[in-house]
């Protein structure tokens, strides 16, 4: 088989593609052929070394990935040859809250991660695809997709006709657009191009906003609900755009704290958060129940993850500079081709 890993030094330039005996397989064991691939801002840090302050050299890289089931171990019930599936983002989080121990079995992270022609994972750390998405768009699911859905239908309750706001138009964000234009509610979203926010529109959001041209984009989040403020904020941006987002926000209002692009510690206007009766709740990613949940309602509502580029297997590097770049729109995707993809 094949597998990229992190280099001896922290560095996109520093990850190898190497090749590895095959894994053994193992009783509750399934053997995954690889088709496809999405990264995260997640396993940009982890290849450049600012993730959580350790650096794994020989680490398998990524979380999410896409592919068929070639083999089965003895005990394996759920799943059988040619089956396509993806992987849980949490290889043991499959239901209930997140615990310290779960929490230790991120793909790519606690783990090895999914980067491989071939991938042996647990069957408890698997789902089956929906069957309206191809493999490209089923790989962009298992972190962003299920982090945007946690944030918005589990932890936010999002009701129909609420008003919700989505910061930049990265693989979260764009996600979480799909998810909440198909639960009814009512998109503003801000980013540093115009040209991205028109195709966000043409997507479903209602409102748009340059940050950069507009820095106090929480005014104008107030003036679109007519002073109301929004229901809910799916907060990426960190130490910069917190503080907009709480004073963004409606009464009863719920921020979901998930990202922090601009930076870990934020200046907080804490009595917008009491006065307001405002809830904040960190995200990080979610279960594989929540992950099948949102699987039917992206069949159910015909929900489409937005791909930005397509990357091969080869040039996985290429696919990490590009995130770096931070010029995409969406998801970024690899892609290995086999005889029934799909
Ligand atoms: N807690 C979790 O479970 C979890 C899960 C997934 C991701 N995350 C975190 O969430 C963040 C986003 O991840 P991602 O994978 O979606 O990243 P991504 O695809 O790289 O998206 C980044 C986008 O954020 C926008 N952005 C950058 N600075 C901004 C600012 N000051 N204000 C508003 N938007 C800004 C940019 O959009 P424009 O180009 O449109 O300006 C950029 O393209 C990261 O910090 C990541 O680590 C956390």
């Amino acid at each position: 088989m094949q597998r990229y890993v992190l280099g001896q030094a922290p560095g996109i330039d520093q990850l190898r593609l190497e090749e590895a005996s095959e894994t053994e397989l193992g009783m509750d064991g399934v053997r995954v052929e690889m088709r496809a691939w999405s990264l995260n801002y997640r396993d940009l840090m982890v290849v450049k070394g600012t993730y959580g302050g350790r650096y794994q050299p020989g680490l398998i890289p990524l979380s999410d990935g896409v592919g068929h089931v070639i083999e089965v171990g003895s005990t394996v019930t759920r799943f059988k040859v040619g089956d396509r599936v993806a992987s849980c983002f949490f290889r043991d989080w499959i239901e209930g809250p997140l615990t310290p121990v779960k929490a230790k079995t991120a793909l790519g992270g606690g783990v090895p991660g999914v980067l491989a022609d071939r991938v042996v994972l647990p069957e408890h750390g698997l789902v089956h695809v929906p069957e309206s998405l191809s493999d490209l768009e089923a790989a962009t699911l298992p972190c962003a997709g299920v982090t945007a859905w946690n944030a918005l239908i589990d932890t936010a309750v999002l009701r129909p006709g609420q008003t919700v706001l989505l910061q930049g138009t990265g693989g979260v964000s764009m996600q979480a657009l799909g998810i909440a234009k198909a639960a009814g509610a009512r998109v503003m979203i801000t980013s540093s191009s115009n040209e991205k926010l028109e195709r966000a529109k043409q997507l479903g959001a209602e409102a748009t906003v340059n940050y950069r041209e507009q820095p106090e984009w929480d005014r104008a989040a107030y003036e679109w609900t007519g002073g109301r403020g929004v229901d809910v904020v799916v907060e990426v941006g960190g130490a910069d755009t917190l503080p907009k987002s709480l004073r963004s926000l409606t009464y009863g209002g719920n921020i979901a704290v998930i990202g922090v692009l601009t930076g870990a510690n934020p200046e907080m206007p804490l009595p917008y958060l009491f006065s307001k009766n405002a809830r904040m709740t960190g995200i990080y990613v979610g279960s594989r129940l929540q992950f099948e949940a949102m699987n039917r309602a992206i069949e159910q509502n015909k929900i489409r993850p937005v791909i930005d580029r397509v990357f091969e297997f080869e040039e996985a590097a290429d696919a990490f500079r590009h995130m770096e770049s931070g010029s995409h729109f969406g998801k970024i995707v690899i892609s290995r081709k086999g005889p029934e993809a799909k």
